[in-house]
């Protein structure tokens, strides 16, 4: 029987490097600045969505959403992609995730086309330093989507691989991401917690518990 998946479309914050943590770090610092705590189930509400939605989520949370202007709200988010900026600037491809590296190379080998749907403007130049360059086939821009929850840069993502979103995989860390994917049709992979990614098809601990075989179907 000819195999139905053809391509697998990777998140890449907590799915190819540990930069959610990097993020949460900057997040943190950022809301400290302006009086508001953010602990780790705040934080599971930020993972996929976009810098500025990020923020939004965090001055609702700390009852702030009316107290800043615009102008005010894009300082704040400059100022915490500086934070973050700096946190992953000497990353190296011992950053990526166990594994990753293994099972990028295992897709190639197996001639499954990789795509890339980040919402992070970073997701570029960290497919640069993590050394993956070769090894991914399409990167979508996530400044020409709507952003997760909504499908469009998964649909995005197959479109950029050429194919029908029923040939490929999603693969993500957010429930916005899972959520992402299960809109647009394909089979979602969730990475980390099952009690948190309740809607994704199957929940792996970390990428290197993947099992390539069960997914092939
Ligand atoms: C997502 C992360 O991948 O990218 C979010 O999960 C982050 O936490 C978002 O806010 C946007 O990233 P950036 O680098 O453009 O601020
Ligand atoms: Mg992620």
């Amino acid at each position: 029987m000819e195999q139905k998946i053809k391509g697998i479309i990777f998140d890449m914050d907590g799915v190819i490097t540990d930069t959610s943590e990097y993020h949460y770090t900057a997040w943190k610092l950022l809301a400290s600045k302006i009086d508001i705590y953010i602990d780790r189930d705040v934080n599971e509400n930020l993972k996929g969505i976009s810098r500025m939605a990020s923020l939004d989520v965090i001055l609702k949370h700390g009852g702030r959403e009316n107290d800043f202007s615009e102008a005010e709200k894009l300082v704040l988010a400059t100022t915490k992609n500086k934070y973050y900026v700096e946190m992953i600037s000497r990353f190296t491809p011992d950053n990526l995730l166990d594994g990753v590296e293994l099972l990028l190379k295992e897709l190639k080998s197996l001639g499954i086309k990789i795509g890339i749907a980040s919402a992070s403007k970073s997701a570029g130049k960290l497919i640069e330093l993590l050394g993956i360059t070769q090894l991914i086939d399409y990167v979508v821009d996530p400044t020409t989507v709507p952003g997760k929850p909504a499908p469009d840069i998964f649909l995005k993502a197959a479109e950029g691989l050429e194919l029908e979103p029923s040939q490929c995989i999603g693969v993500e860390d957010a429930r916005a991401g899972i959520e992402a994917i299960k809109k647009a049709g394909m089979y979602s992979v969730g990475i980390g917690d099952k009690a948190v990614l309740t809607e994704a098809n199957v929940v792996y601990k970390e990428p290197k518990d993947i099992k390539l075989k069960t997914l092939m179907f």
